[in-house]
């Protein structure tokens, strides 16, 4: 049983007060979520890993994201695709496995396979006027940017989904000279997560709860403590770092609502870290080697945001890759990746533990409270509340979702 079985969405996102957090349904319907997959996942271009989780031909992952099950596999060709993991004969799982290694795409129920082109190369028995080729496997699109892989479920062309090459456009600047196609992740994390997928997002989009909740991300970034404290002191050290870094080509600034288009999720932040810190480090000292060593490092970080789904965070020596996942009503997995230069040696250039320092304490203090969040919200009496001005990102997030949703 579900609200919008009586209520068509419309009217239930039409009720909602801008500025007050949604009405209990957006985050433990069933339906709502069911609603959300088809409006808001399946039209977004999504996040499945990094090139370097796919080194060699005939190497394939599979990503399960709103009831499906994608291939992505790397082809003889050298090309990356992605299929839906579904068998032409009758509909079986194809791949079984999260990754691993093949020359064909072998269907376990009655062996049908495919090349890694997706093209039916064998089927056993078949009636005389069966033709192979009238049975690829579905493509589904696919995308390879900066070294990142991205997916959209629905068909190429869809106009509900967004242009790619707008959103690589806006966002170039802040991360084309991060060298990330030449980089690798060298440490991933599970965060799996007690809530509806919209309270992970809507934490990750402020920092009103920094002070309070994260210690440690707090001591890290001045703009935090001193953004509160002294605004204006703040604002100028920001501003000569702009006027510094701009002269030398750097994108500096924030990618706004004013200098991006508005019904798009994507943006960025860029500030600099705290005076002597060059990157989000328990010290301030670089964790990993710089990602450009051709580039003078302006010691800036970066929240890069390509959709509500997905994050990177980019310093000058590593890149966090901020994977979300909405898996059922109250439950999501959140998965946390380190990238780092593609000739960094473990024990000589890094070390995870002072790499994944801050994320992984930042994270695991985030599920906890996002995890208490939704308990709340799960109340009886739970009922929305006000946002305050400094959760102006996740108010743009929520305005964009409901538009989106309705
Ligand atoms: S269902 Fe795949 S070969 Fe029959
Ligand atoms: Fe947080």
């Amino acid at each position: 049983m579900s609200v919008i079985d009586n209520m068509p969405i419309a009217d239930l996102v039409a009720r909602q007060t801008p500025g007050m957090t949604l009405e209990q349904p957006f985050y433990t319907d069933p339906g709502v979520f069911a609603r959300d997959l088809e409006a808001i996942v399946a039209k977004q271009w999504l996040f499945v890993d990094h090139i370097s989780a796919l080194p060699t031909p005939g190497d394939y992952i599979t990503y399960e994201i709103a009831g499906e099950s994608i291939i992505l596999v790397h082809a003889k060709s050298r090309a990356i695709h992605a299929f839906f993991n579904v068998c032409r004969h009758r509909g079986s799982r194809i791949c079984l496995n999260p990754k691993g290694h093949v020359r064909t795409l072998t269907c376990p129920y009655h062996a049908w396979v495919w090349d890694l082109e997706g093209r039916l190369i064998r089927a056993r028995q078949m009636a005389e006027d069966f033709k192979p080729e009238d049975w690829p496997l579905h493509t589904c699109a696919v995308r390879v940017w900066n070294g990142m892989i991205f997916i959209n479920l629905a068909p190429e062309g869809d106009p509900q989904v967004a242009d790619f090459a707008a959103m690589a456009r806006d966002l170039g600047p802040y991360i084309d000279h991060a060298n990330l196609a030449g980089a690798k992740v060298v440490h991933t994390e599970l965060y799996p997560t007690d809530a509806n997928w919209k309270l992970a997002v809507e934490n990750f989009h402020e920092c009103y709860h920094c002070a309070p909740a994260h210690p440690e991300y707090t001591q890290v970034n001045a703009y935090v403590n001193d953004g509160d404290r002294d605004p204006e002191g703040r604002q100028k050290v920001v501003q000569d770092w702009r006027a510094t870094w701009s002269i030398k080509g750097h994108a500096v600034d924030f990618l706004g609502p004013e200098t991006r288009d508005p019904r798009q999720p994507w943006t960025v932040f860029r500030q600099p870290i705290r005076d002597g810190f060059h990157t989000l480090s328990q010290d301030g000292g670089y964790v990993a080697p710089l990602l450009n060593p051709e580039r003078e490092p302006d010691d800036g970080e970066a929240l890069i945001a390509f959709g509500p789904l997905f994050y990177v965070y980019l310093c000058t020596d590593h890149a966090t890759l901020f994977r979300f996942t909405p898996v059922s009503t109250g439950f999501s997995e959140v998965r946390v990746s380190w990238v780092v230069r593609g000739d960094a040696q473990e024990g000589r250039d890094f070390d995870v533990e002072k790499l994944k320092w801050m994320w992984d304490v930042t994270t695991i203090e985030d599920t906890k409270i996002i995890n208490d969040n939704q308990k709340g919200v799960n109340s009886r009496r739970y009922a929305p509340g006000r946002y305050s001005e400094h959760e102006g990102w996740t108010r743009e997030f929520i305005d964009w979702y409901l538009s989106r949703v309705a």
